[in-house]
């Protein structure tokens, strides 16, 4: 590697790290991708020009630049933000089977006993690349409803992935140990594939998130094996900085949902949500309280404090806009608003943030949930929008709930509770909430854009 090349990597990496470390601020976020796809274009313009390639090898380079460039751009502009999960698993799949397709033409080049440093990484590539590529096109079916969500299960399933593991260790130690024939790698590839497809089935559609951020972070470490491969040191960086990165994401998002990874992906989620779901099918018929856009506009009105509590109704009905509205025309008269969130609010990770900043909501009234939890209690009105296990005392109180340990907001503390959503249904742990029949606990029934706009002409009027 050349002294221009190698320096113009380095840039690429401090500008991945710079760009990642803004990431984790709401407020850095959008410059965080910015400073991070700079470190790309970087990359990519100092490697095509600077390694020697064939005029063949242009061509089919600018063909793939130019394929990849329309449809990551056509498919980031036309996204629907609840879309986002899925569309981060089909990225992430592609780079994952990417980097298995370049391991398969190294050991092509390399021959029938390459030295074990250089097959190694690629063993290693087709194997994660292969798993990564395929559960993340189902997670990608499953979450786009092409196929069925619910977990797909049948009997001896772990003894199948177990024997599908036993083989692929197999076949990489044959590829390792004794040749490197197209007939082990491209067996190898095949069993990873159909690994990545069987362990993906049997979670439930509404865990994929953590799933694809797993898969994600199983990418990361196969393009870094692919950096060792081709020698290419930005490759190790960004794959070993997405591997990381993936890998605490993930380990993140199971806590905050109360739940270890190995119940994540073993299934048994699945199966508790649908004994409980016939539980809270029974509290329907149990009485709560509602009122009318008028009494709660003069609640809201006349209160000082008030703390929105954004859930994923709130996305899907695509109320952030409303939301706002109804946060400035309380603050024009004095109220103090702020918006609780939880990490696990929606359906992916900063999906409440990254909503409410496309509304403008000052960061400043972002608060998390460790930052707002003790302040519920001196506010007067718990505002809850489409949010629903998030703010569930089950998961303090109830021993055996598929939600029990997960860490709630104290929506329950406030003074006043408005709870708004179009029903009586459960959210996505599939279990009641006591808190929709609590004695502060006022019901508010529609659709979340729909309700937050009358409570803003209410709260005006009062
Ligand atoms: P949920 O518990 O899923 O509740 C959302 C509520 O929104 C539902 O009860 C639903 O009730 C209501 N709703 C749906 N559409 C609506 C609309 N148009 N207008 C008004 N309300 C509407 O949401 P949450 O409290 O945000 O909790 C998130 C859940 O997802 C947690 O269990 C979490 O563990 C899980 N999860 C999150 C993530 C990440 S990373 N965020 C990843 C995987 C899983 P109605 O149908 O009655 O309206």
């Amino acid at each position: 590697m050349n002294t221009l090349l190698a320096l113009a990597y380095l840039l690429a990496a401090v500008l991945f790290i710079l760009g990642l470390k803004q990431l984790s601020s709401p407020k850095g976020a959008r410059n965080g991708n910015f400073t991070a796809a700079a470190g790309m274009v970087i990359a990519l313009g100092a490697t095509i020009p600077l390694l020697h390639f064939t005029s063949a090898g242009i061509v089919i380079i600018a063909i793939g630049l130019v394929i990849g460039t329309v449809v990551g751009t056509v498919g980031a502009r036309l996204v629907h933000m609840t879309a986002i999960p899925q569309m981060v698993a089909l990225f992430n799949g592609v780079g994952g089977g990417a980097a298995a397709l370049v391991a398969v033409a190294e050991l092509m080049r390399l021959g029938v006993h390459p030295p074990f440093a250089e097959v190694f990484p690629s063993v290693f590539s087709i194997v994660i690349g292969s798993i990564s590529f395929a559960g993340s096109m189902v997670a990608f079916s499953k979450l786009q409803e092409l196929m069925t969500g619910t977990p797909i299960t049948y009997p001896g399933q772990q003894i199948v992935n177990l024997l599908l593991a036993a083989a692929i260790v197999g076949f990489a130690v044959a590829v390792l140990a004794i040749a490197s024939v197209p007939f082990s790698f491209l067996s190898l590839m095949v069993l990873a594939l159909i690994l990545g497809v069987a362990f993906v089935l049997p979670i439930g559609g509404a865990d994929m998130p953590v799933v694809i951020s797993l898969l994600n972070a199983a990418t990361g470490l196969a393009v870094a094996a692919s950096g060792f491969t081709l020698n290419n040191f930005a490759l190790i960086v960004a794959g070993t900085l997405v591997g990381a990165s993936g890998s605490l994401l993930t380990k993140l998002m199971s806590d905050a949902m109360g739940r270890s990874l190995a119940n994540v992906l073993f299934g048994a989620f699945g199966q508790a949500r649908a004994g409980i779901a016939a539980v809270a099918g029974g509290g329907q018929a149990r009485n709560v309280r509602s009122a009318s856009a008028e009494d709660l506009g003069t609640l809201l009105a006349y209160s000082q404090r008030v703390i929105i509590v954004p859930g994923y109704g709130l996305a899907v009905a695509q109320a952030q806009h409303a939301a706002r509205e109804l946060a400035d025309v309380l603050e024009k008269r004095g109220v103090e608003v702020e918006y609780a969130i939880h990490p696990v609010a929606g359906r992916m990770p900063g999906h409440m943030n990254v909503l409410l900043a496309e509304a403008n909501v000052p960061y400043e009234q972002l608060k998390e949930m460790d930052q707002v939890n003790d302040d519920f209690k001196n506010a007067d009105v718990a505002l809850i929008v489409g949010a629903n296990d998030v703010v569930n005392p089950a998961a303090r109180s109830t021993p055996g709930s598929p939600i029990y340990g997960m860490p709630i907001l104290n929506a329950d503390q406030a003074k006043n509770i408005i709870f708004m959503k179009r029903s009586m249904r459960p959210g996505f742990a599939g279990i009641d909430n006591e808190l929709m029949f609590g004695p502060k606990t006022v019901m508010f029934f529609g659709d979340a854009k729909d309700s937050l706009t009358k409570l803003v002409s209410a709260v005006k009027a009062a």
